[in-house]
């Protein structure tokens, strides 16, 4: 495993270009299955959990061609099998839409339960309550999902919580079900329209993504297609932050500004100035910004994603600022490293208290999760000298190049052997 090493304090500006959505992708991919033939995928972000997939589909018998960086072609017309590699599965949270694209296929699915970070109990009972309203029976043991159904048949599911996971899991099932499922309560997250695009351009018909009312009418079959990756929100927000806690002046390009409404209302009212063009964003910080109070909430509230690299901030921003995380109740582990930093932060059960100081001082630390990782990098361009991060492969999961953009940037960043 390698570490990152940061030299802090360089104020971050210039232009930084946004890959293709993790999470968009990471759902895709599996829904290629439905397709059986060739889709080719534009815009594909090429970080660890989205080759993890492509090599969960090539194992599975998928042919796949690389044309260029960002740009597949997958055909799962020769996979045959309803079960994934259970080690590749087991490292990533995504491969539980493997469970609601193989049922929609074959009618079967076995799948391991799903890893991913470890920010919460993270059940997934509503993924199925919703396969079991369609018509499939679960069975769980050893650690394995199994599914099979004769038939699946449209039905009207209310989730209970608002669950990303589920509505696209169950959108993957109910594409070729008998009749018409309609979800209540549905994600709204970009994802979810990314994915019902692209499930109808494989000519399914699905209307209201986006909204908290999703209807799946069932169709026969599903073909292949071409379809473009919506950009990152989460890695466009994370350069956001960076750029106003180095008090910068960072241009992000390549995304879709209204995704990012939670994040720039929070840094204008913190006092940065967030300029909006029609694809891109400008954020300039050039002082120490205010404190604010902070509560995540589903999209399109204020991200849980983007609650970790918020916080780095705040921790160094003047004033003191409350947050609270009502999605996932384990996401405050990174504060004991922000504290190694010098951060004031009280903790009491979901609600952090973070009282502003002038400056973070660079430590050795940690990444305990994904979203953690690119907030302790953020904190290490905010600090005053040498940081090291380890565990890096959680940032590896969802950062495309991120060392190459951030020296693009103006920061001193570098990998070295963890040795
Ligand atoms: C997705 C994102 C993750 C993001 C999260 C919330 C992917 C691959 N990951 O994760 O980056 O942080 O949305 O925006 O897209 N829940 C249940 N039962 C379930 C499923 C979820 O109670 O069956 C709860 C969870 O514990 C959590 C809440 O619902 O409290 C939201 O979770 P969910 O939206 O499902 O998150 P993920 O899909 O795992």
């Amino acid at each position: 495993m390698e570490k990152i090493v940061i030299e802090g304090s360089q104020k971050l500006s210039g232009e930084v270009r946004i890959s293709g959505a993790k999470n968009a992708a990471v759902a895709i991919l599996p829904a290629t299955i439905l397709a059986g033939s060739a889709c080719t995928i534009k815009n594909l972000p090429m970080v660890k959990d989205v080759t993890y997939l492509r090599d969960m589909l090539i194992q599975m018998g998928g042919k796949i061609h690389i044309h260029d960086n960002d740009k597949i072609t997958i055909d799962t017309s020769g996979i045959s099998t309803s079960k994934i590699d259970l080690e590749l599965a087991k490292r990533m949270r995504a491969s539980y839409y493997f469970l609601g694209a193989l049922l929609s296929r074959f009618k079967k699915a076995e799948v391991p339960f799903p890893g991913g970070c470890n920010i919460g109990v993270r059940p997934i009972d509503l993924h199925i309550k919703g396969l079991e309203a369609l018509g499939a029976k679960i069975k769980i043991s050893h650690g394995l999902i199994r599914a099979a159904a004769d038939e699946l048949r449209g039905a009207r599911i209310y989730l209970d919580v608002v669950s990303v996971g589920a509505t696209i899991n169950i959108m993957l099932a109910a594409c070729m079900a008998k009749g018409t499922t309609t979800i209540e309560n549905a994600a709204k997250e970009p994802y979810i329209v990314d994915t019902a695009n692209f499930l109808n351009a494989l000519g399914a018909c699905i209307k209201g993504a986006g909204t908290d009312v999703i209807k799946i009418k069932g169709v026969k079959s599903l073909g292949g297609c071409e379809h473009s990756v919506i950009p990152d929100q989460m890695e466009a927000g994370t350069y956001m932050i960076a750029a106003a806690s180095t008090k910068g002046d960072v241009l992000i390009k390549d995304i879709i500004p209204t995704h990012l409404d939670a994040v720039s209302a929070k840094l204008r009212e913190m006092g940065a100035e967030v300029t909006e063009y029609e694809d891109s964003i400008r954020v300039k910080a050039p002082t120490r910004l205010k404190a604010v109070n902070i509560k995540t909430m589903p999209y399109p509230g204020f991200p849980t994603d983007m609650q970790q690299p918020m916080s780095v901030l705040l921790s160094v921003s003047e004033g003191t600022s409350i947050v609270t995380e009502s999605i996932f109740e384990s996401r405050f582990k990174y504060f004991d490293e922000l504290r190694r930093m010098g951060a004031k932060i009280k903790i009491e059960g979901r609600v952090a208290v973070i009282e502003g100081i002038t400056k973070l001082t660079g430590a050795p630390i940690y990444a305990t999760d994904l979203r953690a990782g690119a907030a302790m990098v953020v904190a290490g361009l905010t600090a005053e000298g040498k940081t090291t991060i380890s565990n890096i492969g959680y940032i590896e999961r969802g950062y495309e190049r991120l060392e190459e953009k951030l020296i693009n940037l103006g920061s001193k960043i570098r990998r070295i052997e963890d040795k």
